[in-house]
């Protein structure tokens, strides 16, 4: 008997109205568009301006827009997982809060966080627990309001981030579609190449912290580029070829937002030409969880089921890792 994989079956986004563009940020910090295009590829990015919305105020959209496009009813949802490293708030899971307000109300709901790898690593959770055969319906939604967590007087990294929300649906699939390899991996030598300083356990909030601003993005650069560009492109490669994929059966690359340069690196080592390469990095920034739903729902009218896809993704901690996934319908 063939065995039950996960496949996405429909796709929902929300982006920001407000557009914070490389002009406006040579009004706010010392850069220039330039600089910002040919280093990274970023033309604008989307700022969630409404007041006291978080994480949860783009998820909720993302979700009802999924809904909405597929006529789903959210009662029949088993599981709802939010994807996140900007959580609503530190505890109490913003998924259980998203699940209530879109009408899921069979669900249980709970946040993953792997910084810009939280997407790609939900993908395999969601996958695990509808190949299990326990659950039918499971909404993985990636969504990050970077703006509070980005320090607006600091170049280096307020040029990178932007907001937004993607969802996508996992269901059985008996016809050999979906999720079909993957190779995740971590390495906590990252941690002190890429972090927020100050808020969790080791350094809770004080005056001082804010002070010092603590409880904004810290990134060096370069050292997270050596290491994103290198094993982003090894664990992309190394799936295709223990699947015997060459680059003629990809159609396309799904890769994470970060860097235009480490995108253009994962593809050339794949062999990929530019046109199978899905990419909204100069639209949106790096919208950390957000950005392989976002390219989903942005590509979502060009994708044939059949289509062999591979996902990449390279973020905080280290996480990152490579997913195979064939694609299951026509839009
Ligand atoms: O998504 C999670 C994982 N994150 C990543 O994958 C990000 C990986 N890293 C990167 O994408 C790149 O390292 C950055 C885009 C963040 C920076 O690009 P870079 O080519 O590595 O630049 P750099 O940090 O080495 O800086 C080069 C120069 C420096 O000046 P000096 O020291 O050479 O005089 C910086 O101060 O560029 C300067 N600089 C800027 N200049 C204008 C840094 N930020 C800016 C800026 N505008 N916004």
């Amino acid at each position: 008997m063939k065995k039950t994989k996960a496949a996405i079956t429909a796709v929902g986004a929300y982006l920001p109205d407000y557009v914070l563009s490389n002009a406006i940020l040579e009004t706010m910090v010392d850069t220039n568009d330039e600089w910002i295009t040919t280093r990274t590829g970023i033309k604008e990015r989307r700022i969630l301006k409404e007041e006291n919305a978080g994480t949860s105020f783009m998820a909720i959209k993302a979700a009802e827009d999924l809904l909405q496009k597929r006529g789903l009813d959210p009662k029949e949802i088993d599981f709802v997982l939010v994807a996140t490293a900007t959580p609503d708030l530190p505890v109490a899971a913003t998924a259980a809060y998203v699940a209530s307000e879109i009408g899921a109300v069979n669900a249980f709901a709970y946040d993953l966080q792997a910084a810009c790898s939280s997407f790609l690593y939900g993908m395999s959770t969601a996958a695990s627990y509808i190949e299990s055969g326990r659950y039918k319906k499971v909404l993985l939604i990636g969504a990050d309001k970077m703006s509070s967590i980005i320090d607006y007087t600091d170049r280096t990294t307020c040029i990178i981030f932007g907001d937004g929300a993607g969802a996508a649906l996992f269901e059985p699939n008996e016809e050999g579609l979906g999720l079909q390899d993957e190779h995740l991996r971590s390495d906590g030598i990252g941690r002190q190449f890429l972090k927020i300083e100050a808020g969790g356990s080791i350094l809770p909030p004080s005056a001082e912290t804010v002070a010092n601003k603590q409880h904004y993005v810290q990134q060096d650069g370069k050292s997270v580029f050596k290491f994103a560009v290198s094993n982003m492109a090894d664990v992309s490669k190394m799936v295709m070829d223990r699947n015997e994929l060459i680059h003629d059966d990809v159609q396309w690359l799904v890769p994470h937002q970060a860097n235009k340069r480490i995108i253009d690196a994962t593809a050339k080592r794949m062999g990929l030409s530019d046109e199978k390469v899905m990419m909204n990095i100069h639209k949106y920034g790096n919208t950390t969880s957000a950005t392989l739903p976002l390219l989903l729902n942005d590509y979502e009218s060009k994708l044939k089921k059949g289509d062999n896809l591979i996902f990449a993704a390279f973020g905080g901690g280290f996480t990152w890792g490579a997913i195979y996934l064939k694609w299951a319908y026509n839009s």
